[in-house]
């Protein structure tokens, strides 16, 4: 008897076979994998305790994971970074603390090897930036200036005077930075005490070193007090005028007080 209903129930009966046995093809895969896992896993992990390596120092870790990739796993240096030997203590701690170092995007600073190194929040915190700086000494041995200690409680007009001498050509008088060829000398009130003495003695970049020859640590001490100041100067007498510098200042007082000269003699010229 003809049926076209049967017909068709065969028909769908047939097409759904098929694709069971589709769908049991594509499962054969995950199956093995899911025995080769159960048969072999165990195996592996009875293995496992003779190849872990000697567990790694933390701080060692970081190093090899932040630093290395530039700096070499010895610290010795790459066609990447720099060599880090006899750079010092003063050094590690100054890139450090402003978050200079790690540079975390190696593609655009390979792209760009002008790009600017910018102070950042550190990346670390005070203890592990300790135990780095002691680990990286192990690799490239001692040597390079300490991280200074500074006494704030100094001469500020003679740290004034020494600061306009060797300072403020690049970073501007009164700290607020200024422009160089290629790189910017940044602005200064963000910086720690400790951070300011670390860059006299280190001169990172473009700015060049002070040592205890140039500078002792006496007049140090005077100029990173005065350094400190300026972040929050005493503005004596009415508007600072954004610390432009008295040229700028001069400029201002002079269009004022020439606009109310113009203006008085026109009113006493037209009073005839
Ligand atoms: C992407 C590459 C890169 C990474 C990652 C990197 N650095 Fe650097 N580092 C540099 C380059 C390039 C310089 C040179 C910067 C300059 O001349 O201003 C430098 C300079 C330094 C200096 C100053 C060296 C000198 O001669 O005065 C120190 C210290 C330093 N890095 C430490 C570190 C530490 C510590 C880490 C890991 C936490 C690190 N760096 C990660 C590329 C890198
Ligand atoms: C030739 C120009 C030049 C002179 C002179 C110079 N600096 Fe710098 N200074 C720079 C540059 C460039 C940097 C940024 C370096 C870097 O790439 O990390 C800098 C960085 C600094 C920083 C770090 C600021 C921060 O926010 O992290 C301090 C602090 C500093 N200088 C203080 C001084 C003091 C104090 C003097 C005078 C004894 C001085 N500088 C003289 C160019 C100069």
């Amino acid at each position: 008897m003809f049926s076209p209903g049967a017909v068709a129930e065969g028909g769908a009966a047939r097409l759904k076979t098929r694709a069971t046995s589709t769908r049991l093809l594509f499962a054969v895969p995950f199956i093995l994998a899911g025995v080769a896992a159960v048969v072999l896993v165990p195996r592996a992990s009875a293995d496992a305790p003779r190849q872990v390596p000697a567990p790694v120092p933390a701080v060692q870790r970081i190093f090899l994971s932040d630093c290395a990739i530039c700096h070499g796993s010895d610290a010795h240096g790459t066609n990447r970074g720099p060599t880090l030997v006899g750079v010092g203590r003063a050094s590690l701690d100054y890139y450090l603390t402003t978050g200079r170092m790690p540079i975390t995007n190696p593609a655009a600073f390979l792209g760009n090897p002008n790009q600017a190194i910018k102070r950042h929040e550190p990346y670390y915190p005070p203890a592990t930036i300790t135990a780095l700086e002691d680990y990286i000494q192990t690799l490239t041995g001692p040597g390079g200036p300490p991280v200074p200690h500074i006494d704030l409680n100094a001469n500020r007009a003679a740290g004034g005077e020494v600061f306009r001498l060797q300072c403020a050509a690049c970073h501007a008088w009164a700290g607020d930075g200024g422009a160089l060829l290629h790189r910017e000398a940044p602005e200064l009130h963000q910086a720690t005490p400790t951070q300011i003495g670390d860059a006299v003695r280190v001169g990172p970049g473009l700015m060049p070193a002070f040592g205890p020859a140039a500078l002792d640590d006496h007049q140090l001490n005077q100029l990173v007090t005065y350094v400190r100041y300026l972040a929050h100067p005493e503005d004596r007498g009415g508007q600072p005028l954004w610390h432009l510098g008295p040229f700028a200042e001069g400029l201002v007082a002079w269009a004022i007080g020439m606009t109310f000269l113009l203006l008085t003699i026109r009113w006493i010229g037209e009073r005839k």
